[in-house]
């Protein structure tokens, strides 16, 4: 049977999914829990890495190399950066990439890739589980950058705009699809947006954390579910 690994960066993200999934065990590798269960009668992995690129690199690196997972969904909340992107919307990953990173050096260096593609059937599924879960939330399909910082002025808002013509922003998707992909295993990044990314940035976050948290959750319980 093929097993789910599920990454969420802080509590908040991966609760939903840890109340129902059916827990056999937990490990703990670097410091970080992964709990072995099923969820829906599916074998999965879920684990918290922590905010920040290297954290959750090294948690996807352990899931495959521990937990030999089959796919990687990544569940979270991110900052908008598309004009028609709101807060409480959802954003499914098209392609994810660093944006502390210089274009030439992703291009020129092993891996030699400017994003990294997220997986077809992933996306198909999470799309359907946008469109079919009772939450009817609004979903978009782009790319998500990811860097080392909080994005809360609109300056570097605008310029990541320009670079990267991106849906969100956040701090571990493109890590996880950067491992994911030297490893050769399929994955997908979904975020609920919790604040624009500008000067309200942290005013909206602490307001819209925790809900969009859980609906993000809450669409990777219904992937699951459909898989
Ligand atoms: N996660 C949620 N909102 C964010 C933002 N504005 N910048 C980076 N990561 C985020």
């Amino acid at each position: 049977m093929s097993k789910i690994g599920i990454i969420g960066a802080m509590q908040i993200e991966i609760d939903l999914i840890l109340d129902q999934m059916d827990v056999f065990e937990e490990f703990l590798f670097a410091g970080f829990p992964f709990y072995t269960g099923t969820l829906h009668g599916k074998s999965i992995v879920l684990t918290r890495c922590g905010v920040g690129k290297v954290n959750s690199a090294a948690c996807t690196q352990i899931m495959v190399d521990r937990f030999q997972v089959d796919c990687i969904i990544n569940t979270g909340i991110a900052g908008s950066l598309g004009k028609d992107i709101s807060v409480c919307d959802m954003v499914i990953s098209s392609d994810v990439t660093h944006h502390d990173v210089r274009k030439a050096q992703m291009k020129n260096l092993f891996p030699f890739q400017e994003s990294f593609l997220a997986n077809q059937n992933l996306i198909e599924l999470a799309k359907k589980a946008c469109e079919s879960s009772d939450l009817k939330l609004t979903y978009h399909c782009g790319r998500i950058i990811s860097g080392e910082c909080f994005v809360s002025e609109s300056h570097l808002k605008e310029n990541l705009i320009q670079n990267y013509s991106p849906a969100c922003v956040e701090m571990e998707g493109s890590s996880v699809g950067h491992v994911s992909f030297i490893n050769q295993v399929p994955f997908v990044i979904l975020r609920c947006i919790s604040d624009n990314a500008d000067e309200e940035a942290s005013i909206s976050y602490e307001n819209f954390e925790k809900l969009a948290a859980s609906q993000s959750a809450f669409i990777v319980n219904e992937m699951v579910r459909m898989m």
